[in-house]
């Protein structure tokens, strides 16, 4: 009698958990099935015609009466696993940062150009290092992946040389672009690089929404990159901050590598550009574009003149030290020919720089 009980409890226990595990089995491939659906495929997407830039640069109220299908606003929250709920954008590079990278305090300096320190040194060096690409590109993209250009456009360029993998990346639609800016650029290169296949995404904080989506690829964040952690003081009172360092974005939105990163920060590029170093950001990115500023020393860049330009060299060459190469150098002419308040060198106030991580693959 009691083994017959003993039997049927165990047979009784066996079944539940068969149920249990099948239950199991099908929550886990249901959820895998929809992890999958939820990621963006190129091909299930509705293709959106190119942008004319014109109107995008008008702000998004007169592109929502446009095309109001197109826009969506998307709120992006933190998921309780760090993974990729309500993120925009797929996550096809699993983040995986290393917590454990040393931080550096400050960057190493170059030794002085010469023996008396002079700004005429430090200058002559700087700018002949500037003006002097350090590798060939063999294949030169100005503002996207168009042929056309326009002169009022300035000329942010990225290359597609096959020795680099960006080219098989934009191939591979696997190409991840953030775009740092402060409100008055044209948007020429990002709606282009959307277009030809990237996932763009821009920063600016002076946009209506916390997120937009504006067609397939490029979408709007209202934030601004930094070079340090918010003000714990400002940071209470406003619950979300718009102002952010790179590496706190990278992480919340999930993603580990950015294939370019495009930078027109009037000024605050020094202070950027150190952060990205010292937090070994840098190395996440395999191309870095740049417009860099030299009329005044920039955002919380202190010391005499020279002081200053040896510190925007030291800067280049921590990039050179982690394998970046300087491939194309654009001197604006359209800018006031001014260095450093001054009149001199023959300078501009205003250089566009590429550079390619060849340590990126
Ligand atoms: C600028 O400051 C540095 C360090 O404080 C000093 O070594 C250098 O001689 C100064 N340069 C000039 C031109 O005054
Ligand atoms: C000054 O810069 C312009 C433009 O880069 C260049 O064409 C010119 O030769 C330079 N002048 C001198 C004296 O170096």
């Amino acid at each position: 009698m009691l083994a017959r009980e003993v039997r049927l409890r165990w047979r009784a226990c066996t079944l539940r958990l068969l149920v249990l595990c099948l239950a199991f089995v099908l929550c886990t491939h249901f959820m895998a099935e929809l992890r999958r659906k939820s990621w963006p495929q190129d091909d299930l997407l509705p293709k959106v015609p190119p942008r004319e830039p014109g109107i995008f640069i008008d702000g998004h109220n007169r592109r929502a009466e446009e095309v109001p299908s197109k826009r969506q606003v998307i709120y992006v929250r933190r998921s309780s696993r760090g993974g990729s709920s309500g993120r925009p954008a797929g996550n096809s590079y699993v983040p995986r940062r290393d917590v454990l990278k040393p931080v550096r305090w400050h960057i190493d300096l170059q030794p002085w150009a010469g023996p008396s320190h002079s700004l005429n040194e430090e200058a002559t060096r700087f700018l002949k290092y500037i003006s002097q690409p350090q590798i060939i590109c063999s294949r030169l993209v100005t503002n996207g992946l168009t042929e056309k250009t326009e002169d009022s456009v300035k000329p942010w360029t990225v290359c597609l040389d096959s020795k680099f993998s960006l080219a098989y990346q934009i191939r591979n639609k696997q190409c991840r672009i953030y775009s740092l800016g402060l409100g008055e650029d044209d948007s020429i290169f990002e709606v282009n690089m959307a277009s030809g296949g990237c996932e763009v995404h821009r920063f600016d904080p002076s946009i209506g929404s916390a997120h937009i989506h504006e067609g397939e690829r490029l979408w709007h964040h209202r934030l601004s990159v930094d070079w340090r952690d918010p003000n714990p003081a400002i940071a209470t009172h406003r619950l979300h901050s718009n102002t952010k360092k790179l590496g706190a974005i990278l992480n919340e939105f999930g993603h580990w590598k950015i294939d370019i990163l495009k930078a027109d920060m009037e000024s605050a590029e020094w202070k950027i550009l150190e952060n990205l170093i010292l937090e070994g950001i840098v190395e996440q990115i395999g191309q870095l574009v740049v417009e860099i500023h030299l009329h005044w020393p920039g955002f919380e860049v202190s010391g005499n003149d020279s002081t200053v330009v040896r510190f925007w060299y030291s800067l280049f060459k921590e990039l050179e030290r982690k394998d970046f190469r300087l491939f194309y150098t654009y001197k604006d002419l359209s800018k006031p020919q001014m260095f450093l308040k001054k009149e001199a060198f023959n300078a501009s106030s205003c250089y566009i720089l590429s550079w390619v991580n060849t340590r990126w693959s």
